[in-house]
């Protein structure tokens, strides 16, 4: 599709697909022209990153110079300087899941690992107390939670979870910013209630870090040591003869964990000759985008030791991921931990269940013994 139809439109889905690396840049760039807005019809939310978001004022979802106003105030939290600093709290957390796992022999890494990690790192980054901790992972667990079937019934069974996790999460977030608001802890969730942002738009925040830094950051993981032990290559990284921290950024741009985001036109727009007019939906495909030969060599190869890197697994543009360097920092920690301590990994690839829409694995087992 990248090379013979590069902008095609889908009947079916009512969208344009966008797969080459310069388009999928451009209309990323371009908020002008491409709004992240969502559909008024639809509801459809604008991305992966969001997925399951309820109508809430968020970042992901508005343009600037709406966007600038709930973005600005928590940015400088999320850049390399202050995501080192909370370095030793991954590691102590990191320390404590693998912990759990000593002298179990096998385990799942995606349910044991790759989902723990990332949501007690956003608790204790927002300032969740430690007693209600359990609840909150539940909550978090339900907003991401897939139908195991078909069926309408199940479907509904999962939307109705969803739908409750939100609302009791929404007033939890909401009576914990009331608490904190004029308080100087530097937790997230005083950030927010000190903020200029109302009450719904600091609730809105709060959801939108758990949805947007979960799943995603499970599927690095997961996919990380998923292609690591396919390609061979999981001593080589642990004996350092392969770049951790490369390997890291070749995973997100071979296994992508958002494959695709999405944009509608705001104006008429041509793009590689094709006609798009305002108001079309646009599917920008990143996953293809970081395979493309014209934009990477041998795109197909996993190859750690390319230089440079210029994936677009992050986004680009206004929304690039506000949380890009935690989620490498996570992974670089919690990797080199699990590598370090467990040192006769035997993933059992053949046993792989791979997700739907978005890039992971649902099962990974692992035999440490
Ligand atoms: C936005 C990917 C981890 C918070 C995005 C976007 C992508 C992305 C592609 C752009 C969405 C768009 O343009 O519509 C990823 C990947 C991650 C990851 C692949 C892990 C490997 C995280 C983490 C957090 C986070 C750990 C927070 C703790 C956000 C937020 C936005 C965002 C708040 C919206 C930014 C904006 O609209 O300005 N992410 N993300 N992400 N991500 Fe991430």
């Amino acid at each position: 599709m990248r090379e013979e139809r590069p902008v095609h439109y889908d009947e079916q889905r009512e969208t344009w697909d966008v797969f080459r690396y310069d388009d999928v840049n451009r209309v990323l760039k371009d908020h002008v022209s491409f709004t992240a807005k969502r559909s008024a019809e639809d509801g459809e939310p604008s991305s992966g990153a969001d997925e399951g978001m309820p109508m809430l004022q968020t970042m992901i979802t508005t343009d600037p110079p709406e966007h600038t106003r709930l973005r600005g105030f928590v940015d400088e939290r999320f850049q390399p300087g202050s995501i080192r600093e909370y370095r030793p709290q991954v590691e102590r957390v990191t320390e404590a899941v693998l912990d759990d796992l000593e002298g179990r022999g096998q385990f799942d890494f995606v349910d044991e690992v790759a989902i723990s990690l990332p949501v007690t790192v956003i608790a204790e980054l927002l300032g969740i107390p430690a007693e209600r901790r359990d609840q909150f992972k539940a909550w978090s667990d339900a907003l991401v939670a897939r139908p195991e079937d078909d069926s309408q019934e199940e479907r509904q069974r999962v939307q109705d979870a969803r739908q409750q996790a939100q609302r009791e999460m929404g007033r939890y977030f909401g009576s914990l910013l009331q608490e904190r608001e004029g308080g100087t802890a530097d937790d997230l969730i005083t950030l927010a209630a000190n903020s200029a942002l109302n009450r719904g738009e600091q609730i809105g925040f709060c959801m939108l870090l758990l949805l947007a830094g979960n799943i995603t950051t499970t599927n690095l993981l997961t996919n990380a040591i998923w292609t690591f032990e396919e390609e061979g290559l999981t001593d080589a990284v642990r004996q350092g003869a392969v770049d951790l921290e490369a390997a890291i950024e070749e995973t997100l741009r071979y296994r992508s964990p958002i494959q695709s985001l999405k944009r509608i036109a705001l104006e008429d727009v041509e793009l590689r000759g094709r006609q798009i007019q305002a108001g079309d939906v646009l599917t920008v495909w990143l996953g293809a985008a970081n395979r493309d030969p014209a934009r990477f060599d041998a795109p197909e190869e996993f190859r750690p030791e390319r230089q440079p890197n210029r994936h677009i697994a992050f986004g680009t543009g206004v929304h690039f991921c506000l949380g890009a360097h935690l989620a490498r920092m996570e992974a670089a920690v919690a990797l080199n931990g699990f590598l370090e301590r467990f040192d006769r990994l035997d993933a059992d690839l053949w046993n792989c269940q791979p997700l739907n829409g978005l890039y992971g694995l649902e099962s990974l087992p692992c035999d440490v013994s």
